[in-house]
């Protein structure tokens, strides 16, 4: 039985890096199958969402809005929705603005970052002070969790369908439609003719540039660690374009947002695969939602693949999902993925994580070994989500050119496959004299005032911007004293920019019993420990315990007004390192040292920026 009941429910969603979006897809179609008129709305499309959530009326053709949030960067919202969050946070907006509005939250969250799900619950806090009523209570994933987000959002959709049907119930016969029925791709690509222009990898490149992205022209790009070390860090400058050196958007904090691209052999064999050779080099309509970020001219169902689909990423259980319906002439394998797909049955998860999360199968590996499948074109955006360029600190620049230090992913599996990273990949082949996408991204927080101390906390190449503040403070003659604690595996391999500390401290060194290193100047101390020399200080946040360090720490922050900067891996490091800050100030006030921090931290004086 077909048909629509109760009002429209809007999905809207805020994501960094994907995520949200396939949940929220995932939730319309749950609603789609309870014949609610649900629809996916894209936080960035502030005119829509706006009328949804601040529209005003209390009739039953108001939207219900479940909003499903990812935070990012320290506790912040997606960066495509701050325009809407800039909204919402309008002074002029009253606790009426909202009323009327029933409405829920999803938040996307890791509990390996101190400001777990931030952003989701910021937003639900402010909806319910403009007077929206919750539907029912918010939700909350953990990536760091054993179902990651995938196992929490599984347990709060539930409520929320219940609430739902509680004040919707199915009537005049509507029964929920079986989840045998394939519903309609939420964006639908379709070929056209075949493309006219036989153009080459740089006019496609060309092609792309938007009025935020430009091509960055390699001019150097040097493995910095030893060919013996397991390690491969670059040292990577690029010329930017000039847009660049008019702007604002060179600071200390600032990020290169690099595009990649997919191999150009994996995207072969998936054509081949699917029986696509005939319509690959097609032109393909994709929605205008789609359009805005497949730039690439001409899109053709080869460059939709090669530039803008993301094959690498581990699929979710709504990609088996979907592949399950387009199995054919193999019993097993469908019910294969029927049981990939089952999101609720603890035994299939587990089936599912030990077979794609585990040992990181790509979607295209999971695609080419269940071989049954053929998938028509118009799913393929159901299947693959979008590759997004990746974040890299920017680490210094002059005369035009911008410096970035990167660490090539690179692993080996469980089933003993060896791992590349996307992009990091992708650089590491380029060449000086060869181009790629690029943009610049400003940092949320603003870098501490060139007349204040800090202490720059950067293992690994969380160095790199920390080394960008430092250039900017020695060019700029500060005065005030800056202390970088550093950290990485091997003084040999990997003390990254080591010369130019030396050329910044005067190169007075000493190394203590443990094995950490001081190169102090007059208003500049680089302190490093290295974790696989075999001295018994390991870790950056050790460093931080040392009695005398510890004292100049506290001074510095609690009695000179300074500023802390973490950079690099989330996870154990940030927590141990304000840990460690705090027992620092502690020392240096008799105070409570939590307090202190979390006063820097609302003052803007304790920055974090962790992956
Ligand atoms: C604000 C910000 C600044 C950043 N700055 C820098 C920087 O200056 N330099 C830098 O190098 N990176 C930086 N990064 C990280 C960078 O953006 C990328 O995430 C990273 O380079 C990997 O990208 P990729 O496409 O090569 O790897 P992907 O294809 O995205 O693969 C990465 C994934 O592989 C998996 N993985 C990686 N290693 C292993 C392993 N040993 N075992 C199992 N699984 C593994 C993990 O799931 C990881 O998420 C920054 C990130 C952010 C958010
Ligand atoms: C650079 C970065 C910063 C993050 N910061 C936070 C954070 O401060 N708090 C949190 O709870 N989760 C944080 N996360 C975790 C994300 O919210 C989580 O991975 C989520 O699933 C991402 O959803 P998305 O793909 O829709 O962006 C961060 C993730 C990344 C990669």
């Amino acid at each position: 039985m077909t048909g629509h009941h109760g009002p429209p429910v809007a999905i809207v969603y805020f994501s960094e890096t994907g995520t949200a979006h396939s949940l929220a897809d995932r939730l319309r179609k749950q609603l789609l199958r309870l014949h609610f008129r649900a629809f996916v709305l894209d936080a960035e499309d502030v005119g829509r969402v706006t009328a949804v959530l601040l529209g005003g009326g209390h009739d039953e053709q108001r939207p219900i809005v479940v909003f499903i949030c990812a935070t990012t960067g320290n506790g912040e919202i997606p960066r495509h929705a701050r325009k809407l969050w800039k909204i919402l946070l309008r002074r002029r907006l009253t606790p009426e603005s909202c009323a009327g509005l029933l409405f829920t939250s999803f938040g996307l969250g890791d509990t390996a970052y101190a400001r777990f799900n931030w952003a989701a619950k910021k937003l639900h806090k402010r909806i319910l002070q403009l007077g929206g009523r919750e539907l029912c209570t918010r939700g909350e994933g953990d990536e760091s969790a054993s179902g990651g987000i995938e196992g929490g959002y599984a347990t709060w959709e539930p409520t929320l369908l219940y609430s739902l049907l509680d004040l919707y119930p199915l009537t005049n016969g509507l029964v929920r439609i079986s989840d045998d029925t394939l519903l309609p791709p939420e964006f639908e690509v379709s070929i056209l003719q075949p493309s006219e222009s036989d153009v080459s990898q740089s006019r496609l490149l060309q092609s792309r540039v938007t009025p935020t992205t430009r091509l960055g022209n390699v001019v150097a790009n040097h493995r910095i660690t030893p060919p013996t070390h397991f390690q491969d860090t670059r040292q990577f400058k690029f010329a930017a374009d000039e847009k660049h050196w008019e702007s604002q958007d060179l600071v200390p904090g600032a990020t290169a947002l690099v595009y990649s691209q997919n191999d150009p052999a994996a995207v072969s064999a998936l054509i081949l695969s699917q029986h696509w050779d005939d319509i690959a080099d097609n032109l393909v309509a994709v929605p205008a939602a789609v359009e805005k970020w497949a730039t690439t001219k001409p899109l053709t169902l080869r460059s939709l693949l090669t530039y803008h689909l993301d094959l690498n990423a581990v699929p979710r259980a709504t990609f088996f999902e979907t592949l399950s319906y387009f199995s054919e002439g193999n019993e097993h394998q469908r019910e294969k993925l029927k049981e990939f797909a089952d999101a609720t049955n603890d035994d299939y998860i587990q089936d599912r994580y030990d077979y794609a999360d585990r040992p990181r199968r790509s979607a295209l590996e999971c695609l080419l070994e269940f071989d049954s499948v053929k998938l028509p074109v118009a799913y393929i955006l159901e299947v693959f989500g979008l590759l997004r360029p990746r974040q890299f600190s920017i680490a210094g620049w002059s005369n035009g050119e911008i410096e970035l230090l990167i660490a090539v992913v690179k692993y080996r599996t469980v089933l003993r496959r060896i791992r590349h990273g996307v992009c990091t990949k992708y650089i590491s082949d380029l060449k000086p004299g060869e181009k790629f996408l690029y943009e610049i991204a400003r940092p949320q927080a603003k870098p501490p005032p060139i007349d204040k101390p800090v202490v720059l906390v950067g293992p690994g190449t969380g160095v790199a911007p920390l080394r960008a503040l430092l250039i900017e403070r020695f060019k700029g003659n500060s005065n005030a004293p800056s202390m970088l604690v550093f950290g990485n595996r091997s003084r040999v391999a990997d003390f990254y920019y080591e010369s130019e500390w030396k050329t910044m401290t005067t190169a007075r060194e000493e190394v203590d019993d443990n094995g950490v290193l001081t190169l102090s100047g007059p208003t500049c101390a680089i302190v490093a420990c290295f974790s696989r020399d075999g001295n018994s200080t390991r870790y950056v946040q050790q460093v931080l315990k040392r009695d005398d360090i510890a004292k100049e720490v506290g001074r510095l922050l609690a009695h000179e007004g300074g500023y802390v900067w973490v950079c690099g891996s989330k996870g154990k490091m940030p927590r141990a390192v304000r840990s460690a800050l705090e027992d620092a100030i502690e020392i240096a006030t008799g105070e409570n040292g939590g307090n202190a921090v979390a006063e820097m931290d609302k003052l803007g004086r304790y920055l974090e920026e962790t992956w």
